[in-house]
């Protein structure tokens, strides 16, 4: 009888367990199945905008500058309808969205679509798979992105949390670079002249210069955080041309993500982004009650070029700091140190740092070797050739490649469609796996070797190939730090070095642990960087230097990834209202 009884409470017992679960489970499904579709507006159009003392029309998104911050969760959908009332053609890229099967919504100018013209309009819909952090989205067309750019905010699911202390505030900063003229223009002429542009006139943080600048001081943007609490900053690099150095009077920065994927916390007073990157970083006011500038500059890996060599300031403002209109109150900010700036070795530290979070599956089998070199070049010009248009050095004009191909858009139609469409004469597919002559790459480059053929080229992959590629820098014309950035996939960054690339010796420090996995790579200046991923997303993917004289130049090239089996491998068909060229 006895043991009967504790049958039944047994039994009793479980069925509430089973009930107590169905119902945490079914929450859980609630919670989970909780992603939306949010629908946005976004109107280009020309805007005033002053800054350093003179006003620009300045092209904008719904006439913010920087445009809105989009704010969204794990899971859902972004339709965004982007109207054109600007005089320039544009098109937006959602930059380190993987975009699955929705490569149409990719945004760059020629590859995935038409540029969206004056007057007309086009619908991107997407859906954030699996990724959590910040990203940010920015125009693919000309130099359009020097104004048109803003955060785009990944929180974790509902009912999800971070993997770090739940942070008291969040604010997004937007590094970026203004010119006292109008971009376009600063890009048009380097192309007609074939000199380099104009360097910009400042850095901005949240689209203001800071302090620092004339005209500036009184719109300079004010950080809020209270003693003792923890807060995250999500910065950006938006700037068009410059990595730059991060740091804040006094505080040390944890390191708790990067491009949209978490990293193993670290702790560094100074951040280091290329042009594309993003950081995430807590911040505790641990620091007497007062006012701590926020600055940034240059990171400067080239030699002898020209570069803006101001500092953008924001203020680190403690909500108990004693007012600063009051009378007899120092209310000078305490002014960071920053890196000297050619100061590559702590460049090379803070990359070190990265880790990913948790232990990752990197590909070990690979089935694609590649190895691209990256660098600039210089194109001669014909004898009799009207000099006005050659004025690189000595006569010459300036230009960049990827294993020696200086990248062409093409003008007539999107390399996608062309793709997907079977419309020939619009790209080639023979991009070349390995340079095409192996030289000493950082080296002392002999003259001949300055000169890149031009071309529409694109590498085949197969669905669910294992790409493994080494990037490798040249020291033609000048050895550069280049941030390299792939659309449509995130990647393993498992090595870094510098001179070249030795597969004998620097196989053995390959991380296939716990490497950061990342969208942007900043290749170290005169050295390489090796990368994998898995071409698991359908489509036509550019991959580019984030520095836009360098894209302008033609370092870029073209992946062309296969449809896989079925429905989920396959890329979507183009949207009705993908614009016509
Ligand atoms: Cu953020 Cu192809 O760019």
């Amino acid at each position: 009888m006895e043991s009967l009884n504790s049958i039944f409470a047994t039994t009793r017992c479980s069925l509430l367990v089973l009930a107590l679960w169905f119902l945490f489970v079914s929450a859980l499904h609630c919670f989970a199945a909780d992603a939306k579709t949010q629908h946005h507006e976004f109107v280009v159009q020309a805007t005033p905008v002053k800054r350093l003392c003179k006003t620009h029309n300045t092209i904008t998104v719904n006439g913010q500058f920087p445009g809105p911050t989009l704010e969204a969760n794990n899971g859902d959908t972004l339709v965004v309808k982007v109207t054109n009332k600007a005089r320039y053609n544009v098109t937006i890229h959602w930059h380190g969205i993987r975009q699955f099967r929705t490569g149409w919504a990719d945004g760059p100018e020629f590859v995935t679509q038409c540029p969206i013209r004056p007057g007309g309009s086009y619908t991107y819909r997407f859906t954030i798979e699996g990724q959590e952090g910040t990203l940010w989205w920015h125009a693919h067309s000309s130099w359009l992105r020097a104004t048109v750019y803003g955060a785009l905010i990944i929180r974790p699911r509902e009912g999800d949390s971070y993997p770090f202390t739940k942070p008291k505030r969040e604010t997004p900063i937007l590094l970026g670079e203004w010119w006292d003229s109008n971009p376009i223009d600063v890009l048009r002429q380097s192309i007609r002249t074939g000199a380099a542009p104009n360097v910009s006139d400042a850095y901005t943080i949240n689209g203001q210069p800071g302090d620092l600048y004339n005209c500036s001081s009184k719109d300079t943007v004010i950080v809020p955080i209270d003693s003792g609490e923890t807060n995250l900053l999500r910065v950006i690099n938006s700037a068009l041309n410059q990595p730059l150095f991060f740091k804040i009077a006094n505080h040390k920065l944890t390191v708790v993500g990067a491009d949209a994927s978490y990293t193993k916390p670290f702790t560094t007073s100074v951040l280091m982004l290329s042009p594309g990157q993003t950081t995430d970083v807590l911040i505790t006011g641990d620091q007497p009650p007062s006012h701590y500038y926020i600055a940034a500059r240059a990171y400067v890996s080239t030699q002898n070029a020209p570069f803006d060599n101001t500092t953008t300031t924001a203020i680190l403002e403690y909500k108990s700091a004693p007012c600063p209109s009051k009378k007899g109150v120092s209310i000078k900010p305490v002014m960071p140190t920053l890196p000297a700036f050619n100061d590559t070795a702590t460049v090379t530290a803070f990359s070190k740092s990265f880790k990913s979070l948790n232990k990752v599956v990197v590909p070990t089998e690979i089935d694609e070797n590649l190895f691209f070199t990256i660098g600039l070049g210089l194109n001669n010009c014909p004898k009799n050739f009207r000099s006005r248009r050659c004025q690189g050095p000595n006569g010459t004009r300036f230009t960049s490649s990827m294993n020696n191909v200086s990248f062409v858009f093409p003008n007539n139609l999107s390399i996608l469609q062309a793709y997907k469409q079977g419309i020939p004469g619009v790209f080639t597919t023979d991009f070349p796996a390995n340079p095409p002559l192996k030289f000493d790459y950082t080296g002392n480059v002999s003259r001949s070797l300055f000169q890149p053929v031009r071309g529409t080229k694109c590498y085949k992959l197969r669905y669910g190939s294992r790409v493994q590629i080494v990037l490798q820098d040249t020291s033609i014309v000048t050895p550069e730090n280049h941030p390299i950035h792939l659309h449509g996939y995130d990647f393993y960054i498992i090595a870094e070095g510098f001179g070249n690339f030795n597969p004998n010796t620097d196989t053995k420090k390959f991380n296939l642990v716990d490497p950061p996995m990342r969208n942007t790579v900043a290749v170290p200046t005169n050295g390489w960087a090796v990368i994998r991923f898995i071409a698991d997303n359908p489509g036509a993917w550019i991959m580019h230097c984030h520095l836009d004289v360098h894209i302008s130049w033609g370092l870029a090239m073209v992946f062309l990834v296969d449809n896989g089996v079925g429905e989920m491998q396959t890329i979507e068909p183009p949207p009705a209202d993908l614009p016509i060229c």
